[in-house]
């Protein structure tokens, strides 16, 4: 019988060794009790290739420096802590890799959300346009017998905007955003889709009124940035534009 102990050292001997890089990770900080202004500041460190930057920043974090502040939770791509501006672009820290950034990576918050402390934005706008579009089933026809009947064709209508993660990648990626903290944003229009075209769902009027106003869908220039920052692959854009013409042609 092959005991635990073997089991853990033949999965050692068959675990693939790399050797480690060197990345210098340049991070803006900001914290109002220290200064008015940011800083920024960079710590080289050595890594696993294959290692998540969020991981690198938690080495910072442990070994180099322990003020510095970021949010995080899953690691995995899917609570969506942790959108930050990596390179210029809006991106989940824990998907993208040491080797895909290395020898540098500069790293600042997202945009467009007043900064708190280092990567730490106040969400509190991003979520007050989620909120905005009544991002749950309303449905005033009672309690069904048994579950809420939907076809595979019905459901498929709004699959792409369940994926929705709530990173504001999008949202925070949007030059309209930038310029009018009133604007709801891509990330609560793919929201009111989510629900807009659930065959289930009988708000769908009240939230096209809502999106018609001056702060909704309408703000869109449909710059794209909202589609290239979405770390899920939705196509954000295409689901603005669909709530765009249901709206203009109360269609849905
Ligand atoms: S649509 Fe994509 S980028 Fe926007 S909040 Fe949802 S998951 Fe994040
Ligand atoms: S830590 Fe959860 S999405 Fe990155």
């Amino acid at each position: 019988m092959v005991t635990a102990a073997e089991v853990l050292d033949s999965s050692d001997q068959e675990r693939p060794t790399t050797d480690t890089i060197p990345l210098t990770v340049r991070v803006r900080r900001f914290n109002p009790e220290v200064s008015e202004d940011s800083w920024w500041d960079e710590w080289t460190v050595r890594c696993d290739p294959l290692e998540r930057l969020v991981e690198v920043l938690h080495q910072i974090k442990w070994h180099h420096d322990g003020t510095l502040s970021f949010r995080r939770s899953c690691a995995h791509g899917i609570c969506g802590s942790d959108a930050m501006l990596i390179n210029g672009r809006n991106q989940l820290a824990c998907k993208v890799l040491a080797q895909d950034v290395s020898p540098r990576v500069t790293i600042e918050p997202i945009r467009g959300l007043s900064v708190l402390k280092d990567l730490i934005v106040d969400m509190e706008p991003f979520m007050d346009g989620y909120r905005s579009i009544l991002p749950y089933l309303i449905s005033d026809s009672g309690e069904p017998e048994k579950e809420r009947r939907q076809s595979p064709e019905d459901r498929h209508r709004y699959d792409d905007t369940t994926k929705c993660i709530l990173c504001a990648a999008c949202t925070t990626s949007c030059p309209v955003f930038w310029g009018d903290d009133g604007y709801v944003g891509p990330a609560a229009i793919v929201n009111a889709h989510r629900f807009i075209f659930d065959s289930r769902d009988e708000a769908g009027r009240e939230r096209m009124k809502i999106l018609s106003e001056k702060t909704g869908v309408f703000r869109c220039r449909t710059t794209f940035n909202c589609t290239d920052a979405c770390p899920r692959g939705i196509e954000v854009t295409k689901a603005i534009q669909e709530v765009k013409r249901a709206i203009l042609f109360e269609r849905f």
